[in-house]
């Protein structure tokens, strides 16, 4: 069965966000005390991620990605993803991280049936990592890194958000990392999603960012694969990883667009910057698998065409992305 929505975009791919949580406190997605965590009761339980999921895959998703705040910090994540990849109809499970639980998780992960991990890493400096991150410890996520390929997963794919005058000068340093190790390394433009003035200072674009690494290296475009997210992928000839540019502020993608998300309390979303959201509560309560497929298939039928976030603004409200999962 296809999803299709009203203008033509196939829907296959969900992400689900299981906590607000994080064990770190990163400068563009939370506030420093982590304070606007949702209350526990709120968060939804396992048992209704689950019927999501098995609700969303019977509707025609074939790829969901896990992710949080920090999913490994929710207690139960392991049993909850080994049950989740056994439904039948599901192609695709991947999850994000920011790598500093792996070391003792990754096996587990990969035994509960998770096929691929994203690891955000927004800096390959001690200090620097230190400092966007509030406090973590860049040495964990390199032990994580080897942790997930003992594990046998195949190369991370490293997210990060290119920030002027925080990381501008280590793109060629992360463009290295595509070389020898297999590593994918996708370049987000920073959206802003807290309050922030002057945000467009901290903007780099996914161009800059081409031009600066095509002025040291040769790079060939690499064909999307069959679950691709929205990042144009390029390699250095001969290596072994690939290089990513999620334009998300400069160039949209919404055109191409598949995906649609699950925030950690229940509110379905067809886009992240659109202000619309159903909350599935009603019908996670009362078990009513119609209902939830009912309320998906509206808000698939009214995903907007495109959102209205670029360098001259946007009009959504300010949220945390901890909440609603990247
Ligand atoms: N801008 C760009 N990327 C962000 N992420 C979180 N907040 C932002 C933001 N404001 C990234 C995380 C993670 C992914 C899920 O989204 O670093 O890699
Ligand atoms: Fe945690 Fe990821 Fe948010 Fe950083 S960006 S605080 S690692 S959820």
């Amino acid at each position: 069965m296809k999803l299709i929505d009203s203008f033509g975009r196939q829907i296959n791919y969900l992400r689900l966000s299981v906590t607000d949580r994080c064990n770190l406190r990163c400068k563009y997605c939370m506030s420093a005390d982590g304070v606007a965590a949702c209350q526990h009761n709120d968060i939804l339980p396992y048992e209704s991620l689950h019927l999501i999921a098995e609700t969303a895959i019977s509707m025609g998703i074939e790829k969901i990605r896990i992710t949080g705040g920090e999913p490994l910090v929710r207690n139960g994540i392991v049993p909850f993803l080994a049950r989740l990849s056994g439904i039948e109809g599901l192609r695709h499970l991947a999850l994000s991280t920011n790598g500093i639980l792996l070391p003792e998780m990754a096996q587990d992960l990969s035994l509960a049936g998770v096929q691929r991990l994203n690891i955000s890493m927004d800096s390959l400096q001690e200090e620097k990592y230190r400092k966007i991150t509030r406090g973590g410890e860049l040495k964990k996520v390199f032990e994580g890194l080897k942790a997930a390929a003992k594990a046998g997963f195949p190369p991370p794919k490293i997210n990060v958000v290119a920030m002027r005058g925080f990381n501008d000068d280590e793109i060629l340093d992360f463009t290295e990392m595509t070389k020898n190790y297999g590593f994918s390394v996708r370049f987000i433009e920073y959206m802003p999603t807290l309050d922030q003035a002057n945000w467009q200072k901290q903007e780099i674009s996914g161009q800059e960012i081409l031009d600066l690494i095509s002025s040291k290296y040769e790079l060939e475009e690499v064909e999307k694969g069959p679950y691709a997210g929205p990042s144009r992928d390029f390699r250095i000839p001969g290596a072994t990883g690939s290089i990513g540019i999620i334009t998300a502020v400069s160039g949209h993608f919404c055109a191409t667009c598949n995906r649609i998300r699950i925030t950690s309390t229940g509110k379905a979303k067809s886009c992240l910057f659109s202000n619309q959201e159903t909350d599935l509560n009603p019908w996670l309560q009362s078990g009513d698998k119609a209902g939830i497929r009912q309320q998906l298939e509206e808000l698939i039928e009214k995903k907007p065409e495109c959102h209205a976030l670029s360098i001259n603004g946007y009009e959504h409200d300010n949220f945390l992305m901890s909440q609603v999962g990247g």
